[in-house]
């Protein structure tokens, strides 16, 4: 007798006993499959049994051929009807590990918010737009030839002076930060065709300390506009239909006589406006006037053929008295939760 083993009941029961015990064992696929390599495939018990069957002498070849075909048969049913626990329970782990709750409220990321200020230049523009105007640009850093000098302010007009204008080195160059919108009425004179109706809003700076009610760099619309015969009752209307789009239709405006080197004659512009507490009082609003026959003659226009209005105020001014806003801080410090106040629409 050789130590090679024979193909006895017990001992082939034992291997299946084995073999079962060790499939009811395997919790996942992996283990599952380390059970196959050890009792079922190529170097296990039952398939070293099965190889023995081809030696054993003809007479027992089907005893034995049906003792351990019927064990390898009911091992390898016990591997497929774990097969299918195990994969059942994967499939419905993965599935729950991937479950999305369609019902949950999602985390968002908070949305920014527009500057009131945009909104409200955006809106100006918009009524311009909607008159048939033009929208006009210019450099912030402006020549003082465009700021000053094309808008017929003297050598030694005050507003030049060093404490009010930002002027930048090399002063000889004369190069400042505009002060004001006016520099593209003579840019749009110099670069379109008459006739010209142009708005034009952006930001202007001047030295001033920032305050509840200053910025020393703040934004103004300007509006100009140059044709045969205008005169100031087309001015006034303007004024109106802006003070009417911007306040209500129960917005009045009245003019008073000032000065600007740029226009004559030349007005202050109040509005009249009613606040929260129902309450109602005139607010200084900007400058306007005719422009100024010398301003026309350096835009190389001449006066007796085309004349015009131009007018400019204060947007941060006109945010601040139109929606009750008390600190000029509020509107330059760029807190999201003052802008989401605003939605988007001023
Ligand atoms: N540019 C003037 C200012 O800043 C306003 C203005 C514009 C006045 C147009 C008259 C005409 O104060």
């Amino acid at each position: 007798m050789s130590d090679a083993p024979q193909i006895t009941e017990n001992a082939v029961d034992a291997a299946v006993e084995a073999a079962l015990a060790a499939i009811a064992a395997a919790g996942d696929s992996a283990a599952l499959k380390v059970v196959r390599a050890a009792h079922s495939a190529e170097g296990s018990p039952l398939a070293n049994f099965n190889a023995l069957i081809r030696d054993l002498p003809g007479d027992q070849k089907a005893a034995a051929g049906k003792l351990v075909g019927g064990a390898r048969a009911q091992v390898n049913a016990a591997f497929a009807a774990q097969e299918s626990v195990i994969l059942a329970a994967e499939e419905s782990a993965k599935l729950e590990a991937e479950a999305l709750d369609v019902t949950a409220v999602p985390t968002r990321w908070r949305a920014g918010a527009r500057h009131p200020l945009s909104l409200l230049m955006e809106q100006m523009s918009d009524l311009f737009i909607s008159m048939g105007w033009e929208i006009g640009e210019g450099p912030e850093l402006e020549h003082e030839w465009f700021n000053f000098d094309a808008l017929n302010f003297d050598e030694d007009h005050p507003a030049r002076a060093m404490q009010d204008t930002f002027y930048v080195e090399p002063v000889e160059r004369h190069l400042v930060m505009r002060t004001h919108t006016s520099p593209v009425q003579i840019r749009s004179l110099l670069a379109r065709p008459l006739p010209v109706y142009v708005a034009a809003v952006g930001r202007v700076y001047r030295t001033d300390e920032l305050d509840a009610t200053h910025t020393p760099v703040f934004h103004q619309i300007e509006g100009i506009a140059i044709d045969k015969g205008l005169t100031m009752a087309n001015l006034r209307g303007t004024l109106e239909h802006m003070a009417h789009a911007l306040f209500g239709a129960g917005a009045q405006i009245r003019l008073r006589p000032n000065y600007f080197p740029f226009t004559e004659p030349s007005a202050e512009m109040d509005v009249w406006v009613e606040n929260a507490k129902g309450g109602a009082r005139w607010i200084e609003w900007g400058g306007c006037g005719m422009v100024n026959p010398n301003v026309l003659r350096s835009a190389g226009i001449d006066p007796d053929e085309y004349q015009g209005f131009a007018f400019g105020m204060g947007i941060d001014r006109t945010l601040m008295f139109r929606n009750g806003l008390t600190d000029m801080h509020d509107i330059v410090e760029g807190d999201v939760r003052f802008s989401r106040q605003f939605g988007m629409v001023v």
